[in-house]
């Protein structure tokens, strides 16, 4: 891989599954990035990996990789309690913050977490990696530049049973750590909450990025033999009528998915489980000429590619594609109402919702 000459350089916090899956192999690749360290509690893993990738520094404690002033920013690989802790620890040490989604858990951390960023001056972006997908971001151009205005969006992400089949075919199986470091809960003992914070936030980013704000959500939820489907009535800011469908798990292959309405056409995407690493296939209309395009995102390493955006952000000023930390406190509300609504069978607006999912 060839390197720019003035690369960004990244400390990685947690050298479990995602960092293993996407993080240190990003940093590898990347064209503007230095690997400059990894962290974690456990040392087999900070170790094991840190020198597979060739950090330049290995270590357990996340302090100690903070205090290194060679660092311009760091990387959140770690569970999602985790994330907004993490996140000021970093602001305060003049780090950048690329951190994997869901930015937080409670409105109210997020909220704190917003100020203590917009005082820094530095740049914080929020993993939702989807936005980094060639074929949704030829979808959002669309949008932008040719579609007029928004008719409907409806938009799909229904897991699959067959997921760990498929992904354990793909991946090499996550080294474990012994001494990992979790949350003093377990995160899937709510099934409701892990699944639409696990999931539901890339639902929830996805719509917002291609229609806009949310602003009232009406949900309902059905659970039958193990299955959770959330319908979810989704009002947007400039007008357009939303639907929303989270299902886990379908008996099914992965199906994920959007389609959309506009004044001078319509895209149709099928999304593909992610570790495919394969541009969503969509297919633009344009009513002006009758015709049909489709984009062929040959490099669809979404992780890679929001890395580098993370970098020409903060080493050019390129103005940042990825999810701001307003994009990922919009998306906490979002699913905090899409939570309350399926609760009470109301419609909700998102100004009015406050705690957790
Ligand atoms: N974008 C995606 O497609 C995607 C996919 C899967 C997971 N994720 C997200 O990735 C995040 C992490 O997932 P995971 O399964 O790798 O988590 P994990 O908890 O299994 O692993 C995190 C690692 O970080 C280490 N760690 C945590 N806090 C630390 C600290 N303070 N100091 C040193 N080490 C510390 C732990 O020891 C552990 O090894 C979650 O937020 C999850 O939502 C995103």
């Amino acid at each position: 891989m060839n390197k720019q000459e003035h690369c960004l350089r990244v400390g990685i916090l947690g050298c479990g599954p995602i960092a293993q899956f996407a993080h240190l192999e990003s940093a590898q690749k990347a064209r503007n990035v230095t690997l400059a360290a990894v962290c974690d509690a456990d040392e087999s893993l900070a170790r094991r990996f840190g020198a597979f990738y060739d950090a330049e520094q290995i270590y357990q404690d996340y302090e100690e990789m903070l205090a290194n002033d060679s660092l311009d920013a760091v990387i959140l690989a770690v569970s999602d309690a985790f994330h907004v802790p993490a996140a000021q620890r970093a602001i305060a040490a003049g780090k950048h913050v690329l951190c994997e989604k869901p930015i937080g858990i409670t409105i109210e951390e997020v909220q704190a977490l917003a100020s203590a960023v917009q005082q820094s001056g530095l740049v914080l972006q929020v993993g939702h990696m989807l936005r980094f997908d060639p074929g949704i971001e030829a979808t959002r151009r669309f949008i932008d530049e040719e579609m007029g205005q928004m008719l409907s969006l409806k938009a799909w992400y229904c897991d699959s049973t067959h997921r760990y089949e498929m992904t354990d075919a793909l991946q090499p199986l996550p080294r474990p750590g012994a001494r990992s470091i979790r949350p003093g809960h377990d995160p899937k003992a709510n099934r409701r909450q892990y699944y639409m914070l696990a999931h539901g936030c890339h639902l929830v980013d996805l719509a917002r990025f291609l229609a806009g704000p949310i602003t009232a959500v009406r949900a309902r939820l059905s659970e039958r033999f193990g299955a959770y489907c959330w319908f979810v009535d989704t009002e947007f800011a400039h007008g357009a009528l939303g639907h929303l469908e989270l299902t886990v798990s379908v008996r099914m292959d992965w199906f994920e998915g959007f389609q959309l309405h506009g004044e001078y056409g319509s895209a149709i995407g099928r999304i593909f489980n992610p570790w495919y690493f394969k541009s969503s296939e969509v297919d633009i209309f344009h009513e002006r000429d009758a015709t049909i395009r489709r984009v062929l995102g040959a490099d669809a390493h979404f992780y890679r590619r929001q890395l580098e955006g993370f970098a020409d952000t903060i080493l050019h000023g390129v103005p940042m594609r990825g999810a701001s930390i307003a994009d990922g406190l919009a998306s906490i509300q979002a699913m905090v109402a899409i939570a309350r609504s399926a609760e009470c069978g109301e419609r909700i607006e998102l100004a009015s919702v406050a705690g957790g999912v």
